[in-house]
């Protein structure tokens, strides 16, 4: 049994709350993952923690209706308003979901969050960049030592595996570069500049999707991506740097003409995250990069992401998908939570 407590409770949270309501059976049958959820708390959503399970069919419908977790019925064992790290240091949840409003630019609440689990003997699984584009080195090293399992699958890509597949399934080739377009918003910024649209129309447009936040600096910038190569290059390429460190250039400065004149000469705009080993020294960038039309990674459109992986055996191989969106991204915390339940029974795949 995984007894499982949310921390922080928004779209996300919520939709991989509902995929494992709807997949109970399955999950349990196929891959021996007994989840229980004990606890909720979120700033907004309040708190609510039952230590024998709450009934997460319940636990959405007064969320939606209501707003508040706190609506859910009182009863023998239900406690209200523990705060986060009250959560995760006094309930008996094994896993925290981490999937709080955290700041990226100093990775908090989230970094701290994912102290206080592991120095609790405690696993988590998160989609906030902050803590492994942060803190990579320091919470894997506490993680380890404490015996506890951290998940970021959704960090990059969200439910696209990007970190997982290559370490599951690329193992034995050397990655030599790793590069990508790893900000849905971008792109489609880009493709619909192709289009015909103004920069401005296009992020307009990007914003009403629901692609861009409400303040886009973070996707247009490239610091979005720039996390996620920091990620990269700590999590695959072994070598950690700090995301500041790592040269940025966005798409803010792109103009139709310079889409257009790029497109007459058969070429396309892509922004792109880099990471390369070369003789030993890893270094990382995101820049536009001006690519052939027939190349893969120019064929890529709208908000979807890509991300290819040059391998020394196998080749280019290269994966793409959604980089975003609340049951994708609730779909990546579940991987994380099938490869923690294989961890813990040794299970190979
Ligand atoms: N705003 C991001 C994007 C979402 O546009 O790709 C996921 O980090």
């Amino acid at each position: 049994m995984t007894k499982i407590a949310f921390v922080g409770f928004g779209g996300v949270g919520q939709a991989l709350a509902e995929i494992l309501q709807e997949r109970k059976e399955h999950l349990d049958s196929s891959y021996g993952l007994e989840a229980e959820v004990v606890a909720v708390t979120d700033m907004m959503k309040g708190a609510v923690y039952k230590p024998d399970g709450l009934d997460i069919e319940q636990l959405l419908e007064v969320v939606r209706e209501t707003g508040n977790v706190e609506n859910y019925p009182d009863g023998p064992g239900v406690t209200k308003g523990l705060d986060s790290m009250a959560t995760i240091q006094q309930t008996n949840a094994d896993m925290i979901v981490e999937v709080t409003f955290t700041d990226v630019e100093t990775g908090q609440p989230a970094i701290d969050h994912c102290r206080a689990a592991f120095e609790n003997g405690k696993s988590v699984v998160t989609t906030n960049k902050g803590p492994v584009a942060l803190a990579y080195e320091e919470l894997s090293k506490l993680a380890d030592e404490n015996g506890a399992y951290w998940g970021f699958e959704g960090t990059v890509m969200s439910g696209t595996p990007a970190l997982r597949m290559p370490v599951a399934t690329l193992a034995g080739n050397e990655i030599t570069e790793i590069k990508g377009i790893l900000n849905g918003t971008t792109n489609y910024i880009l493709t619909e500049m192709e289009k015909g649209n103004s920069y401005q129309e296009a992020l307009k447009k990007a914003k009403e999707l629901g692609y861009a936040e409400a303040d886009p600096t973070n996707d247009v910038e490239g610091y979005d991506a720039r996390y996620k190569a920091a990620i990269l290059s700590g999590y695959l390429m072994g070598t950690p740097i700090a995301s500041n460190d790592i040269p940025c250039k966005g798409i803010s400065d792109m103009t139709l003409d310079m889409v257009n004149d790029a497109l007459e000469q058969n070429k396309k705009w892509r922004l792109l995250a880099q990471v390369k080993k070369e003789n030993g020294t890893v270094t990382a960038s995101v820049e536009p990069q001006l690519l052939d039309a027939d190349d893969p990674l120019a064929g890529v459109t709208g908000a979807t992401n890509a991300i290819l992986y040059e391998c020394d055996l196998a080749g280019p191989i290269m994966l793409t998908g959604a980089g975003a969106g609340l049951k994708e991204t609730g779909f990546s915390l579940l991987i994380d939570l099938i490869d923690y339940q294989r961890q813990k029974t040794k299970e190979k795949i």
